[in-house]
C-alpha cells in the first residue's frame, strides 16, 4: 500500500520577481505569485497570506502582530532585502514565525551606488545634464557647474555595517580619501585598519566631513538621524548621501538646507513616505534623486531573490534557512 503524498507547503510571493526564481521555488513548494505586480491593499495581502506557511516579501510589506494573528499558518517571512524595518521582529518571534533577510549579496553593488550618488551630487552630474538638455549650453565657462572634489577629501560614513565598510574601502583605496565613521559600536581595530577608517563622534563627523554618507538601518532610534540641527553642523561645501532608508533624514529640513545653501548638494535614493517624494526636494536643483535602486544591478537583484527563495524553501522543506534574523524561533516547536 502506498501512502498519500504529504501536501507541499504553500507560499505567497507578494510582488513580481524574476520568473526563474518563481520556477525554482515551485520545485519545492506550492507558489501563489504576483506576476503582474499588483499593489495589493493590506486587507488583500492578508487574505492571500491566509493558509500560507511562507511569505516572500520585498521590503515594503508590513508584517506585524495584526497580520500574524490573521495568518496563524505562517511559519516564515523571507525579505528580499537586507533591511527589514517592515518586520515587527519581536511580534514574529512571539508568534514563532521566522524572519529572514538578504544580507551579503548586495554589499558591493550598493556600495558602488552610494559612491555613484555621492559623486553625482558633488560633481553636479544630473543638474548639469538637465541644463544641457534644456538647450542652455552655449559656451565653456571657467566655473560652469564647478563642484567639489572626491579624491583627497574627507568621507564621513554614518553606519559601519557591511555596506558602510564597502564604501570606506572604496574611499580609502580607490580615491585616497580620509575616512571617518560613526556607528553604534566601534569596529575591531583590525577591521578599522582593513578599510582605513577612524572612529569619531557624530558631531565631529558632521563638522569635518566633506561628504557624509548614511548607511544605518531604520529603527525608532535612527529616525531623523539628520535633521536641521545636524545639517547646521555640516560644512556649506559638504554633500549628504542617503542610501539607507527614508526617515533617517528629515526631508523637509534637508530641502530647506539645500535651497538656502546650508550644504552644497545631496544624493538621495530613499525618502520619507516613498514612493512619494516631498515637493520641496523636487524643487531643489542641487539634489540627485533616484527611486530606491542602490541594489538594482540585474545580477544582484537576482541573487537577492534567489537568497529569499532559498530561505523559504530551505526552512519549509528541511528546517534550514540560510540567513535568519530571529534564529531563536528555530529552537521552538
Ligand atoms: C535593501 O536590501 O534593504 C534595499 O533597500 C532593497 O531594496
Amino acid at each position: 500500500m502506498t501512502s498519500a503524498p504529504a501536501s507541499r507547503p504553500r507560499v505567497l510571493v507578494t510582488r513580481a520577481i524574476f520568473p526563474e526564481v518563481i520556477d525554482q521555488l515551485a520545485e519545492h513548494v506550492d507558489v501563489e505569485a504576483n506576476p503582474d505586480d499588483q499593489l495589493w491593499s493590506r486587507d488583500e495581502l492578508i487574505r492571500r497570506a491566509q493558509g500560507k506557511q511562507g511569505l516572500l516579501t520585498t521590503g515594503g510589506e508590513r508584517v506585524d502582530a495584526a497580520l500574524l494573528a490573521a495568518c496563524p499558518d505562517l511559519r516564515i517571512c523571507a525579505n528580499m532585502a537586507v533591511g527589514y524595518n517592515n518586520f515587527d521582529v519581536p511580534a514574529m518571534t512571539a508568534a514563532g514565525v521566522l524572519a529572514t533577510n538578504a544580507p551579503g549579496v548586495l554589499t558591493d553593488t550598493t556600495a558602488d551606488f552610494g559612491f555613484a550618488l555621492m559623486m553625482a551630487a558633488a560633481r553636479r552630474v544630473t543638474e548639469s545634464e538637465h541644463w544641457l538638455r534644456a538647450g542652455q549650453w552655449d559656451r565653456w565657462r571657467y566655473d560652469l557647474f564647478a563642484g567639489s572634489d572626491i579624491h583627497g577629501t574627507t568621507l564621513g560614513i554614518i553606519g559601519m555595517g557591511r555596506i558602510g565598510q564597502g564604501i570606506a574601502r572604496r574611499g580609502t583605496h580607490g580615491f585616497g580619501m580620509q575616512v571617518i565613521y560613526h556607528n553604534r559600536s566601534r569596529l575591531p581595530a583590525e577591521d578599522e585598519a582593513a578599510v582605513g577608517a577612524t572612529y569619531v563622534s557624530k558631531q565631529a563627523l558632521l563638522q569635518s566631513a566633506d561628504h557624509v554618507v548614511l548607511v544605518v538601518p531604520y529603527t525608532p532610534e535612527s529616525h531623523h538621524t539628520i535633521g536641521a540641527a545636524e545639517l547646521a553642523l555640516m560644512k556649506p561645501t559638504a554633500t549628504l548621501t542617503n542610501i539607507a532608508r527614508g526617515g533617517i533624514v528629515d526631508d523637509v529640513a534637508l530641502a530647506r538646507a539645500l535651497s538656502e545653501g546650508r550644504i552644497a548638494a545631496a544624493g538621495l535614493d530613499v525618502f520619507e513616505g516613498e514612493p512619494k517624494v516631498h515637493p520641496d526636494l523636487l524643487a531643489c536643483r542641487n539634489v540627485v534623486l533616484t527611486p530606491h535602486i542602490a541594489s538594482a544591478s540585474v545580477p544582484t537583484r537576482l541573487a537577492m531573490a534567489r537568497l529569499a527563495a532559498d530561505n523559504l524553501a530551505g526552512f519549509l522543506t528541511t528546517g534550514q534557512p540560510l540567513t535568519p534574523i530571529n534564529p531563536e524561533v528555530l529552537g521552538k516547536g
